[in-house]
């Protein structure tokens, strides 16, 4: 294993969060990710074979932890959980040295199946998504009908589990910002971190328009009305929601805010996807295939300094540039890189 050192792109970034999607698969269909009309039963999803194995994931984290500077693992899919037998590969990177937080993006639903064997195998935490608290509303976004109880269930799992819960919800403007209220009111209550995520252009397929974001600034001013609120400071640089906290509460909320105030200048976050392709931004067009080195038996050393290459090129900043041109370029799938 080549020695630890810090990497810094163009824009003098580090490199500090490695974010793996273990699969393109997800039981739901949220309309702004997997529309279930180009979803399909037909949909090209990835073999098992094109996916990269828990072994060859466990390689590239050690050399990405070990020789660039990465601090922090999230595993995402699509649902990660619908990779079978995921807790055997939380054992595997949680062995590993050097990685001090290690995080699981989920939709909930299979949490109170795996939560316990999640957190036995290393997991320390995980964001669930949920965007209503109305059944109706949140059936109809999550594409299948799930309702609001089943992702309720899984965050009561993953906390009863010791496992540490943010929620996620996505808002768009004319399908929930009237669940703003009410959804932080409930978690207020329960003492779970919510972030409010605005609406991205990420992929091709969500049929994305500059007006259906219902911006950071519009979504604290409903909160402040009812619940007044304080902004308080970053827990660590490069943390992508802003936080604030309930006036006379420890309870605290986040907006992540890629849309209307831009935090490209400290991302220090690198994407693999499933097949194991390695995006510099969640805007990509096109990424770098770490798969063929690795099946070509590259020596670590190769691997790492082809990893070095590649970030000290790194110039990404798409939300800063965001246009009207930029919008319409390809660019990878939300469901491929798990946000
Ligand atoms: P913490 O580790 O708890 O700070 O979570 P996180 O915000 O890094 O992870 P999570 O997967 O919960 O992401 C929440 C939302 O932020 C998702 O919608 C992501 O797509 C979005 N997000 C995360 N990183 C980036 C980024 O680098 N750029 C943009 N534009 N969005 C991001
Ligand atoms: N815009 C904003 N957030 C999105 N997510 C998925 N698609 C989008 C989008 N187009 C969220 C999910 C999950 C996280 C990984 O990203 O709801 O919480
Ligand atoms: Fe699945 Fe998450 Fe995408 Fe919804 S946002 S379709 S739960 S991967
Ligand atoms: Fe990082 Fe790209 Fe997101 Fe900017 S848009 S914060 S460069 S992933």
């Amino acid at each position: 294993m080549t020695s630890k050192k810090d990497v810094y792109d163009q824009l003098n970034r580090p490199l500090r969060d490695l974010r793996i999607s273990v699969t393109d698969r997800c039981n739901f269909r949220c309309t702004y990710c997997m529309p279930a009309e180009l979803f399909g039963p037909d949909y090209p999803f990835l073999k098992k074979d094109e996916l990269l194995s828990f072994e060859e994931i466990e390689r590239l984290t050690k050399i990405f932890v070990q020789s660039l500077g990465v601090k922090k693992i999230r595993i995402t899919g699509g649902e990660p959980l619908m990779r079978s037998n995921l807790p055997d590969l939380l054992s595997k990177i949680s062995s590993i040295d050097g990685i001090e937080d290690i995080a699981m993006t989920t939709n909930g639903s299979l949490l109170p199946k795996y939560a316990k064997t999640l957190k036995e195998a290393g997991l320390h935490r995980v964001s669930i998504s949920l965007d209503s608290l109305n059944d109706d509303v949140f059936g109809r976004i999550n594409g299948k009908g799930v309702s609001v109880q089943t992702v309720l269930d899984g965050i009561d799992a993953a906390h009863e589990a010791g496992l540490l819960v943010k929620i996620n919800m996505v808002v768009k403007r004319g399908m929930n910002e009237d669940e703003i209220i009410p959804m932080a009111k409930f978690f207020r209550e329960k003492g779970h971190i919510l972030r409010f995520i605005e609406f991205m252009d990420v992929g091709n397929t969500n049929k994305w328009r500059f007006d259906d974001v219902y911006p950071k600034k519009q979504i604290i001013q409903d909160i402040h009305e009812v619940m007044p609120l304080e902004p308080i400071d970053p827990n660590y640089t490069g943390e992508v929601a802003s936080r604030y906290r309930y006036k006379n509460s420890e309870v605290e909320i986040g907006v992540i805010s890629s849309v209307s105030d831009a935090f490209c200048s400290t991302c220090n976050r690198a994407r693999i996807s499933a097949k194991g392709t390695l995006y510099t931004c969640l805007f990509a067009s096109n990424g770098h295939d770490l798969r063929t080195p690795i099946r070509a038996n590259d020596t670590d050393e190769q691997l790492s300094s082809l990893l070095e290459t590649i970030w000290f090129h790194r110039t990404d900043q798409y939300s800063v540039e965001r246009s009207d041109v930029t919008i319409k370029k390809h660019k990878i799938e939300m469901s491929h890189i798990g946000g």
